[in-house]
């Protein structure tokens, strides 16, 4: 099975993590298409998977793009087909990770004749796409993919309300390797120290810094709890949005809470740094589709609270798995950070709990072969091209 992934991103966000471990099951036979290079690509260089650059620009529209928006990118849109087309031809099936690249896969599978599959990480949604992007990508889904594989049943039900084919749906989890968030306490308690957290209640919030994902909802919380509590940061603005990382700042020294956050940047080490909180807090603001970092923190033997919208009603059972706080709720999310200083043996039993439930929920073997059934259904064996030689 040879397949042309395709992804409009060279910045690792979750979609992204999630079709590295997919890909990285099919060893050196497929292709990995980016539409913007960056550290994305070095990750997958990393791990061995081939990887190419097909556009030298990034292509100029986002979410919220109306339709004069997309049309003035042709420019460099129409090179890119061409090339998706041509290089297609080799592969046995096209595998859109993200919406631009859809866009692209499905012209592309048009002319090569060649299956395409939609992995939907998005909740098709006005909170989350103008209406032009909904109709977008409900209309090439519908018409051009043999399978859209959606990352929570909330992405799927959001597909079909927008119109989308309730039978080409399927709904795969992303899987994880459980041993990776394992074992490390050692290197938690050092991190602790040279952080200077001390004993303090360390609230953990790992996401880019994006207004929806609600950063701000974390920093209101702890303004009403009490000073032995903190809060660190994990990620960047990684898709233009330095304008919210200056309002979070500016939010933490007009509540005078300089002392008590902490924003650490994008880290590659999120075990470790999961490990040493003593909750993490996951504050999004419209529904997520999935949740990566839900999963990690139970992974990782970590506490969660949710903002109890999409995909995270599917992740967190309240009381049994962790906590669920309706979105853009800072007094809910307080009240939870006091239960779990206030009753830590509850809470180290939710969270134990909670990392037995995930690691066998959602590991990633069984998605890997999810994900490769689907594939081989679509491509069956005698159809599928034989290995290039390099
Ligand atoms: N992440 C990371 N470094 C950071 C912040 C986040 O590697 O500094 C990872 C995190 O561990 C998770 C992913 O980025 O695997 C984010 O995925 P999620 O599904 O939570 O949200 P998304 O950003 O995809 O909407
Ligand atoms: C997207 C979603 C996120 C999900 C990830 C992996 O980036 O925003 O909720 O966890 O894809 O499917």
């Amino acid at each position: 099975m040879r397949i042309l992934f395709l992804d409009q991103s060279g910045k690792p966000g979750g979609a992204e993590l999630c079709l590295l471990d997919i890909a990285s099951q099919y060893g050196d036979r497929p292709l990995i298409g980016l539409f913007a290079d960056g550290p994305f690509r070095a990750l997958l260089e990393q791990h061995r998977v081939p990887v190419r650059v097909l556009a030298e620009r990034a292509i100029n529209v986002n979410k919220g793009s109306n339709l004069l928006q997309g049309l003035s990118s042709i420019t460099q849109v129409v090179p890119l087909i061409s090339q998706v087309v041509q290089l297609s031809r080799q592969y046995d099936a096209i595998y859109a990770n993200t919406q631009k690249a859809l866009v692209v896969g499905a012209i592309a599978s048009g002319l090569s004749q060649r299956p395409l599959v939609y992995h939907l990480h998005d909740i098709v949604s006005p909170d989350h796409f103008s209406s032009i992007n909904r109709r977008l990508i409900v209309g090439l889904a519908n018409q051009f993919a043999s399978c859209v594989i959606a990352n929570s049943q909330a992405s799927a039900t959001a597909f079909i309300a927008a119109g989308g084919r309730a039978e080409l749906v399927e709904v795969v989890y992303n899987g994880f390797n459980a041993a990776l968030y394992q074992h490390h306490r050692a290197a938690a308690t050092a991190l602790r120290h040279a952080l200077g957290l001390g004993d303090r209640l360390v609230i953990g919030h790992f996401s880019r810094l994006s207004p929806w994902k609600g950063q701000h909802v974390l920093i209101d919380a702890l303004s009403h709890c009490s000073p032995n509590v903190v809060a660190l940061f994990v990620g960047d603005a990684l898709f233009g949005e330095e304008a919210y990382a200056d309002q979070l700042r500016q939010q933490v020294a007009a509540l005078g809470l300089g002392d008590r956050v902490h924003f650490l940047g994008f880290r590659d080490d999120i075990p470790q740094l999961m490990t040493l909180c003593d909750l993490v807090a996951h504050t999004s603001t419209a529904p997520e589709p999935f949740g990566r970092v839900i999963v990690e923190a139970m992974l990782c033997g970590t506490p969660v609270v949710a903002a109890a919208a999409g995909g995270v009603m599917e992740l967190v059972e309240p009381g049994q798995t962790g906590w669920l706080t309706p979105p853009s709720d800072a007094d809910a999310l307080a009240q939870v950070i006091q239960t779990v200083q206030a009753q830590p043996e509850q809470t180290r039993a939710i969270a134990h709990h909670a990392q037995m439930v995930a690691a066998q929920r959602f590991e990633l073997s069984h998605t890997n072969a999810q994900i490769d059934r689907i594939m081989q259904q679509l491509v069956p064996q005698q159809q599928q091209q034989p290995a290039l030689q390099q």
